[in-house]
């Protein structure tokens, strides 16, 4: 590390996601096609409805600072969101607009922990919560939820990983990376877990909530009423809307949360682009029928992929009830050798070597907790996805049990 850097850079790395896209972008600079599967973004455009009410935001001049937690306009369409889809009452004074879930995920943890404070991160979890805990001097708490559990915390794991130390419990439903949705009775036996820990905040990440395949969306604060005053309910656009460029998210919680996220916002960011916040109106309001195209497409989608790894004994996935991700095992792999001679021993060198064979880029479950996995992202065009499935089958095949002499 550099002499110049502070302490606290050691904690934390860049994200993995974020290199994976670098890696391919170098292939596809040095003249290869390569696919990225690694990316967690829509392909879709931005409904036409939304880019127009940045545009018009733009011709209106609305172009200068707004209050730093959003419009009130902003904010009151986020209080009609939360009453209308989820039966949740916050007032203006409970819910902030911010640059993206992921700014206001950090503000949360930065405004509440203080060193060696636990947060209960169930494992696979999104890649940024144990850097962000660890940067506002929390200690991430990671629960395993094993495949054979759905990928989901269960009420015991729960119980006994609470401790007196315990600021904030994770929940992320839809999950990313594993698509696992939560039931009402399944949040609903984890909130009767918390009921009594009336010193534990719960942040509810909600951000994948509209994509989903024919379940049910469980939130928390809805599921149960008296946990309210203790939870962070975090969405945002970038997911459900494809507007992941714009920048927006917004959360729903007690006001002396509110308030101290927005004082960190006032001395760092401000509010979000005044010109994404009044695309966000548009949004908000505009309702969600767009989704109904946007997820046959993805269901097409997935099935495309879950197809691909049924012809193949070293992948296996689980049908995810929402996000755009399939979570496949690769364990089976591990242990066999690549046509240069290498042998695959982790998901990491099995992530690198559909990159380097197969130009395909995918995310590695250590990168999520989950080890022995990997994350195939099928957020993009039908066509490409199922060339790069198909790069994918080649790959596998070149596989051997023994070095290749
Ligand atoms: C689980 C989860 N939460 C939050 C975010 C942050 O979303 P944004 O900052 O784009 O609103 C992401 C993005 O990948 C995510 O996967």
């Amino acid at each position: 590390m550099h002499p110049l850097l502070a302490p606290r850079m050691s904690l934390v790395g860049s994200s993995p996601t974020a290199e994976i896209s670098n890696k391919v972008r170098a292939l596809a600079a040095a003249g290869h096609s390569v696919i990225n599967l690694g990316e967690g973004e829509l392909d879709f455009a931005t409904p036409a409805a939304v880019c127009e009410a940045g545009i018009a935001a733009i011709r209106n001049g609305e172009t200068k600072y707004t209050a730093v937690a959003g419009t009130r306009e902003l904010r009151a369409a986020i209080s009609r969101k939360f009453a209308t889809e989820n039966g949740l009452s916050y007032g203006p004074s409970e819910v902030i607009a911010g640059a993206g879930a992921k700014q206001l995920i950090f503000n949360a943890f930065l405004a509440t922990l203080s060193d060696g404070d636990e947060v209960i991160v169930p494992a696979p979890y999104w890649v940024s919560y144990p850097d962000m805990i660890r940067l506002a001097g929390g200690e991430p708490v990671v629960v395993s939820c094993p495949r054979e559990d759905g990928w989901k915390l269960t009420a015991q794991a729960l119980q006994n990983a609470l401790t007196e130390r315990t600021r904030w419990v994770v929940l992320n439903s839809p999950n990313n990376p594993t698509g696992a949705v939560y039931s009402p009775a399944e949040m609903k036996a984890l909130t009767d877990v918390l009921l009594p820990h009336d010193t534990v905040l719960i942040l509810a990440d909600d951000i994948y909530e509209h994509v989903r395949y024919d379940c049910d969306f469980a939130t928390p604060a809805a599921v149960e009423p008296q946990l309210r005053p203790r939870v962070l309910t975090v969405n945002g656009l970038s997911k459900g809307y494809s507007m992941t460029g714009w920048r927006v998210g917004y959360a729903g919680g007690p006001e002396w949360l509110i308030d101290a996220m927005q004082i960190l916002q006032s001395q760092s960011t401000s509010n979000p682009s005044s010109i994404s916040q009044q695309a966000a109106i548009a949004a908000l309001d505009g309702g969600t029928s767009f989704m109904t195209e946007w997820m046959k497409v993805l269901l097409e989608r997935r099935n495309i992929v879950l197809d691909s790894l049924q012809g193949l004994t070293c992948l296996d996935a689980d049908v995810p009830e929402g996000a755009f991700y399939v979570f496949a095992d690769c364990s089976g792999l591990i242990g066999k050798y690549r046509p240069d001679g290498r042998m695959i021993s982790s998901d990491l060198d099995f992530a690198a070597y559909l990159i380097e064979e197969a130009h395909v880029g995918v995310v590695h479950g250590s990168a999520f907790g989950a080890p022995g996995h990997i994350r195939i992202a099928y957020a993009i065009d039908t066509e490409t996805l199922r060339t790069a499935c198909d790069r994918i089958v080649e790959a596998c095949g070149k596989l051997r049990d023994r070095k290749v002499a």
